[in-house]
């Protein structure tokens, strides 16, 4: 088992992470220890209910059910959790647990850091993107009709317990998904600043094909490196106000792809596959990186078997980039590379990045 554990500086406290490739069964015991005789509500993804229900054997005035979808991480889901956990009579000194993907994480922590000006939140990812990204760091958040996380919070949660043999049951597109996220700290490392040297580009070099099928010692490798270097970027900066926005490598494009097709069409992964690309090749066109870098980079994603997207209007999405919830009054942000797995945030002017990419 692999204990890490998060600093949290404004708050002067930690919490630990815990990976393990235990059975699941045993992963919920060791919770129900954490939490001695408190009570608690435990929000459940319906798909992990369905196949991992019995053995996780969770009573069931203590779950609530939610149905899978970004569409789910709504106010209206907000309310029925909240109303659960106000009729299930859960004090401040309970605990809500969330287990599921990033969808059940976001939103029953966005109850948990309300519920009663905040309770304890456990979160137990069962997804390979929300065990590398979403469940660490404290972003917690709901969705909106004006756009995605548009209301939300920093609110830590107090463990999470990661068990790789959650991911045996994902589809080849869930699991990608969660590929793509792992690939981009392969591109941002170095910026990351873990005291660590991980080499997390050599490991998806050498152990590709053993992480395609998903082996359990080769995935829980792989998602400590990952859990390290987001370690070291959020305890520098809890509240992204600096270190923390160069996790959005490939996002500021993704995000617009993401926003272009409704969210319907490609997985968030799928889509910031494509915004890495497209940072990869205005880095190129801006000279802070030669062309080999590129193809290497290249060669990385291509490992993995990502889906190839269709272009975009240019005009709709340097549109769309400029709504952009990070991007400045005139500016779109992009976090671009600059030196071998190494990034910086520029910010763009609309009319100037027309140009950069109309120049051949
Ligand atoms: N998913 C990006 C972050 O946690 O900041």
């Amino acid at each position: 088992m692999v204990n890490l554990s998060v600093n949290i500086n404004s708050e002067n406290t930690s919490y630990p992470i815990f990976i393990e490739n235990e059975e699941i069964q045993q992963t919920f015991n060791e919770i129900k220890l954490l939490l001695e005789k408190r009570n608690y509500l435990a929000v459940v993804s319906e798909k992990v209910e369905k196949l991992y229900g019995k053995i996780l054997n969770i009573p069931r005035e203590h779950k609530f059910v939610l149905k899978d979808g970004e569409k789910e991480k709504n106010f209206k889901n907000y309310k029925k959790i909240t109303d659960c956990a106000l009729k299930m009579k859960l004090t401040r000194r309970d605990a809500i647990i969330a287990i599921g993907g990033g969808v059940v994480g976001d939103l029953a922590g966005f109850v948990a850091s309300t519920y009663m000006r905040g309770i304890d939140f456990i979160q137990v990812p069962t997804t390979l993107l929300a065990c590398v990204d979403s469940s660490v760091g404290g972003k917690v958040a709901i969705d909106t009709d004006f756009g995605k996380n548009l209301v939300g919070a920093f609110y830590q949660p107090k463990a999470v317990f990661i068990n790789p043999k959650f991911l045996k049951s994902l589809d080849d597109r869930q699991f990608k998904t969660g590929m793509a996220e792992v690939v981009k700290y392969s591109f941002i490392e170095k910026s990351c600043k873990c005291e660590e040297e991980l080499n997390l580009t050599n490991f998806l070099s050498e152990k590709y094909e053993k992480i395609l099928i998903r082996d359990e010692k080769t995935l829980l490798k792989l998602i400590e490196i990952c859990v390290k270097l987001k370690i070291s970027v959020v305890e520098k900066d809890e509240k992204e106000s600096g270190l923390r926005r160069i996790l959005n490598f490939g996002h500021t494009y993704g995000h617009a792809i993401e926003k272009i097709t409704k969210y319907k069409k490609f997985t968030h992964g799928e889509a910031i596959v494509e915004g890495m690309k497209f940072a990869f090749n205005l880095a190129v066109k801006k000279n802070l990186i030669d062309k080999n870098y590129k193809f290497l980079a290249d060669d990385v994603m291509k490992k993995f078997n990502f889906v190839v997207l269709p272009q975009f209007s240019l005009d709709k999405m340097i549109e769309l980039m400029c709504a952009d919830k990070k991007a400045t009054s005139q500016n779109i942000v992009f976090i671009l590379p600059t030196d071998y797995s190494a990034v910086e945030a520029f910010e763009i002017n609309p009319k100037e990045l027309e140009g950069i990419l109309q120049f051949k």
